[in-house]
């Protein structure tokens, strides 16, 4: 092995732990682990090495299956439900774990006793290599994501940066909708579509005058059906993103109501995005409890009224029992 290559190893600083209950395996494997040049814990079974994995952060658990007090399989089973190490299972006994089983019990290798000395390292290598690729991606994943946070949080600002007087509202919508989604017990991909959405779902409003959007009065007719064409002109501005998950559709709906009397489209029922119908309860109980340049904020137990008024005529009944429910557990906006 080049020493480059040793010393960008224990830059990493990988963790190995072996599991064995024969001591002479361990001190052969401890051997080979550390020829490799990662750090070499043991422990002689699963209880040991439990113990072992509370205190020292594991990369890779190299583990016997039959031993005392706690084996492998078992082993294997607490790693995956609470750590993140990975693990090779290794074992002369068992005939029927096949390299098939052991992947099946969560494993990512085996390793067959009597072990090749050159077979032990290739496997241990190949297992550190497709966890470091993995981290690697995780690690892309997350710098992707945040990138698109990123904009999609500056593209809400342009809104809240025309519009001062209700600086915020869609954070906050995009707050309560979170907080419905999740009592209604929507699956995760769900929820982050929602969120998109909520904090986006106004920004059709850039295309529209900012004496409009900040006027103390009434507003006209026909400054009011300048308004209502925001919902459209954020579907415009979205559509061509290629989101996971509808979010143009969802905003593009966020003015609809259940009985077909809303905007831009006069949806009804179900022809309504579940997602939309979400984010239309979160919009109107957050524009009616806070301030608006025509008028001060009624407070959240006015808007809850309008929405238990209007449910099922307007709001979807289970997306306004959702909202009850979520008031009650004391929701509170922030920021
Ligand atoms: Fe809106
Ligand atoms: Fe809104």
């Amino acid at each position: 092995m080049a020493e480059n290559e040793i010393t960008s190893k224990q830059e990493q600083k990988i963790n190995v732990l072996v599991v064995d209950d024969e001591k002479s395996i361990l001190k052969l494997a401890q051997r080979l682990v550390r020829q490799e040049g990662y750090d070499c814990l043991v422990a002689s079974n699963g209880i040991e090495a439990i113990a072992v994995m509370e205190e020292t952060v594991i990369d890779v658990v190299i583990t016997d299956i039959a031993m005392p007090e706690m084996g492998g399989i078992e082993l294997t089973k607490q790693i995956k439900e609470n750590y993140s190490a990975d693990v090779i299972m290794m074992t002369g006994y068992f005939k029927d774990l096949s390299y098939e089983n052991a992947v099946t019990q969560g494993a990512k290798d085996f390793i067959q006793k009597p072990f090749s000395t050159k077979e032990f390292q290739i496997r241990l290598n190949r297992v550190i290599k497709e966890r470091e690729t993995n981290q690697e991606l995780k690690q892309s994943l997350k710098r992707m994501n945040d990138i698109v946070n990123g904009v999609i949080n500056s593209l809400s600002s342009t809104v809240d940066a025309r519009d001062p007087y209700t600086a915020g509202h869609q954070k906050r919508v995009a707050q309560l909708a979170i907080a419905i989604a999740r009592s209604m017990g929507l699956e995760k991909t769900i929820v982050s579509s929602i969120r998109m959405a909520g904090i986006l779902h106004d920004l059709g409003k850039i295309a529209i005058p900012a004496e409009i959007l900040s006027k103390p009065s009434t507003l006209s007719d026909i400054e009011f059906s300048l308004i209502k064409t925001h919902p459209q002109v954020g579907f415009d501005i979205l559509k061509n993103i290629n989101f996971p998950t509808p979010v143009a559709m969802i905003v593009h709906q966020h003015h609809e109501r259940m009985d077909g009397s809303g905007y831009p489209l006069g949806l009804s029922g179900n022809d309504i995005l579940p997602e939309a119908k979400i984010l239309t309860v979160a919009d109107v109980v957050e524009a009616m409890s806070s301030h608006r340049p025509y008028r001060p904020g009624l407070g959240m137990d006015k808007a809850l009224e309008e929405i238990k008024k209007n449910r099922d005529r307007f709001y979807a009944p289970d997306v306004v029992d959702a909202c009850l429910k979520t008031a009650a557990k004391n929701f509170t906006f922030h920021g």
